[in-house]
């Protein structure tokens, strides 16, 4: 597994985790966490798959050299990604929860670019008033009185309950990663979730092959609100991993990539 940074726009150094040969699949993490999330997937579907974890701006090695960024500019980033690592060839990408929201703007932004789609834990609506006003609140809260105090109520609604109980290894990793995020980084982030785009609308024209995916106790994304999203998208399936929170990935890793590995089998 190579980590590595190479710049990209405005100046930012990208930091990513690449391991692996073959089709290329982009995995883009949630907030507030970073590409170590997608450990497990690296490890094992790095056995068929190019595998690349790109490090949001401000998360992990990449830099923050604006703080005003939008999704639309994270998405950006992206195709600097693709363009150095899978110059020639469509890519699948997938984003969990903010990752997902990055990669709806970059199916709209270069949709010419991928094969299939997956989209984790994550939703196509832009917040209410009241979702705003709460991520106003974290970006406030993490400048003045730091990061970690900020973020480390998000918790609870990241994993289940029983996991956090018995501080078990995911709770952990979890936890570190949510205490390596700088207070400008919580702030810019929340800035640019609160600012996104709507995609209801465009679901219909979505017309790439699609995997959805939640957990049953996934609260930011809940499984009924979540079938009844992507039952518009035209060529897409639901699944919904029994008995995880937010964070299927690292809370059912085996589950996960098993769906990722069949549906790619599937959509080839
Ligand atoms: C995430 O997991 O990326 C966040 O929960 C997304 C959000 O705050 O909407």
């Amino acid at each position: 597994m190579n980590e590595l940074s190479f710049l990209g726009s405005h100046g930012n150094l990208i930091s990513v985790t690449v391991c692996g040969v073959g089709r290329t699949l982009i995995l883009l993490h949630g907030f507030p966490l970073d590409a170590r999330m997608w450990h497990a997937q690296m490890l094992s579907l790095s056995e068929t798959y190019q595998v690349i974890a790109p490090n949001f701006r401000g998360f992990r090695q990449s830099t923050l050299t604006d703080v005003n960024y939008s999704l639309a500019d994270l998405a950006d980033d992206i195709e600097q990604v693709r363009t150095h690592f899978a110059a020639e060839r469509p890519i699948t990408l997938c984003g969990l929860s903010m990752g997902g929201y990055v990669a709806f703007e970059y199916w709209r932004r270069h949709g010419r670019h991928l094969e299939a789609l997956i989209l984790a834990h994550t939703k196509p609506n832009s917040d209410t008033d009241e979702a705003r006003a709460g991520r106003q609140e974290m970006a406030n809260q993490a400048i003045a009185v730091g990061s970690w105090k900020a973020v480390a109520g998000m918790l609870e609604k990241l994993l289940p309950e029983s996991l956090i109980q018995n501080r078990t290894q995911v709770v952990l990793d979890v936890e570190a990663m949510m205490q390596g995020c700088s207070p400008q980084t919580v702030r810019a982030a929340q800035h640019a979730m609160a600012a996104r785009a709507d995609f209801v609308a465009a679901l219909p024209t979505l017309a790439l092959p699609t995997l959805v995916i939640t957990g049953e106790l996934d609260a930011i994304a809940p499984p009924d609100a979540t079938r009844k999203w992507a039952a518009v998208l035209p060529n897409s399936e639901c699944v919904v991993v029994p008995g995880v929170a937010h964070l299927s990935p690292l809370e059912a890793p085996a589950a996960f990539n098993a769906h990722i590995v069949r549906f790619l089998q599937n959509a080839d």
